[in-house]
């Protein structure tokens, strides 16, 4: 593992590392504050110039914007740029690294979409090949296409529990053309991968490891968390900003965690895929969310205690339980429901009050963040207790297994042909030209390239989570013959 370089000698360990901040001359919070109140004659891009008026008949949603466009800004000698940051960026991303002990921060303000793309793009070279396991975001997809890279699926055993180091050592045994891996955990319902075993497997084979730890940006700052990304020394690993931490949606950060990758190389990557004009209320929010992080170890704290209780009590329960997964993360709960689980969800949400992030085959996912209380949790485990004697028993369906499809061409060269649309239930034997998901949220089961048999379109067709597909989930784009 690489030797962390910090600003400071004693922020090597995740954790607070606020004292950096009374060393920055100003933050890209004061120049927000500065420019919000400045005078000056706003003769710049954006074109509402720092003012707008909630009509008459406006909402509580156009009040509370108008006091935002203050703050909404561009790229001034003050703002400083985040594509090339020389000023407040680049302390803010100095500030986030020492906070996660890597060796570089980048910010993102178009989400960790645009992180695991730059660091496909960064790692993968020469028409190399990108390994993903089969619980991989859509990202990973776009991060081959854009690379132009080839890629080897891996059918993984099961979804819940994620890739483990014996289907990541069959997957690189013999191949000797495998430039990065990206490996994803937490999983939706909450397991980590076993770093300390997957990333040596990887490094032995000279294979570069992507973190997209974007549901795990909390696992370095508690002992209560299962081991996260960084310290088992993955190279490039992404975090959101705003899946478990404050930051406003499409906020997210790219750590570089070892000298394997050129970090030119991954700014380069980034610039390509995030706006010119990267926006500053974006950025502002992420660098007040990491302001913050110095409450994250008690938030932790406080709600593995309260997951801890939801397990015990839910486990007197018997239309109920809670998946208990070897490396699980307190942040995610996951219910098993032995009854049915849509409208489980649906009564938790119209009588409870309570929506959960997903449903999945027999399962219910709540994610918990920063901004969860004591008093969510007690509310959940609540409900279950009251729908226990509520909902009809029925037997658990398990998770349906993801069939495989063969490829008859690689993806770039798939979305530059001539596409047409048929109906999906009759594309068996066509060559698809786009991205079809289902489960797990995000993942695609059919890419480009691939050619579509009766398995899959069963498969998608049961789901009720499909996305990809074309009007109403009627047709599919394939290549045009
Ligand atoms: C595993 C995983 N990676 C990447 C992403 C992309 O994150 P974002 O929405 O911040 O772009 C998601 C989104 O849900 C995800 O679940």
């Amino acid at each position: 593992m690489m030797a962390k370089q910090c600003l400071t000698a004693n922020l090597c360990q995740p954790g607070p590392a606020h004292d950096i901040i009374p060393l920055m001359k100003k933050t890209i919070i004061d120049v927000l504050d500065e420019m919000a109140v400045s005078s000056c004659d706003r003769s710049f891009i954006p074109g509402h110039k720092g003012r707008a008026f909630a009509g008459e008949g406006a909402g509580d949603f156009e009040k509370e914007l108008d006091g935002i466009y203050p703050f909404d800004v561009t790229e001034t000698d003050k703002t400083d740029n985040l594509n090339y940051p020389e000023g407040v960026f680049r302390d803010a991303e100095e500030y986030a690294a020492s906070l996660f002990g890597v060796r570089k921060t980048l910010f993102s303000v178009n989400g960790s979409t645009a992180g695991v793309i730059a660091s496909v793009i960064a790692s993968v070279k020469d028409n190399g090949t990108l390994l993903l396991p089969m619980n991989s975001h859509i990202s990973c997809y776009y991060g081959a296409m854009h690379a132009n890279a080839k890629v080897k699926r891996l059918y993984i055993s099961d979804h819940i529990v994620g890739v483990t180091p014996e289907e990541i050592r069959e997957a690189v045994d013999g191949e000797n053309d495998i430039a990065a891996a990206v490996i994803t955990g937490p999983t939706y319902p909450g397991n980590c991968p076993d770093w300390e075993k997957i990333v040596p497997i990887l490094h032995e084979k000279g294979i570069t490891v992507i973190a997209d730890e974007s549901h795990g940006t909390h696992l370095s700052f508690s002992d209560r968390c299962p081991e996260g990304a960084v310290s088992a020394g993955a190279d490039l690993i992404i975090h959101s900003g705003h899946k478990t931490i404050g930051g406003l949606t499409q906020t997210g950060m790219l750590h570089i965690n070892s000298d394997s990758v050129d970090p030119d190389d991954v700014r380069f990557a980034l610039r390509t895929v995030m706006s010119t004009s990267p926006s500053y209320i974006l950025s502002g929010s992420l660098f007040r969310a990491l302001k913050e992080l110095s409450d994250l170890p008690a938030k932790l704290m406080e709600i593995s205690e309260e997951y801890a209780e939801t397990v015990e009590e839910l486990s007197g329960l018997t239309r109920f339980s809670v998946l208990k997964n070897k490396r699980q993360d307190p942040m995610k709960l996951a219910v098993v429901c032995r009854c049915d689980t849509a409208a489980a969800a649906r009564m938790l949400e119209d009588r409870y009050g309570i929506i959960p992030e997903m449903v999945w085959g027999p399962v219910i996912v709540f994610i918990f963040g920063q901004g969860t209380r004591r008093e969510d949790l007690f509310r959940i485990r609540d409900a279950f207790r009251q729908m226990d004697g509520i909902m009809e028993y029925r037997q658990p369906k398990d998770l349906e297994t993801i069939p495989s499809v063969s490829t008859a061409m690689s993806m770039s060269r798939a979305i530059s042909r001539r596409v047409r649309k048929v109906p999906f239930k009759e594309s068996s034997g066509l060559i698809a030209a786009d991205f079809v998901g289902a489960y797990p949220p995000g993942a695609p089961v059919i890419i480009p390239g691939d050619v579509i048999n009766r398995d899959i379109i069963e498969y998608v067709s049961s789901s009720d989570n499909v996305v990809g597909l074309w009007d109403g989930n009627a047709n599919i784009r394939v290549v045009r013959e």
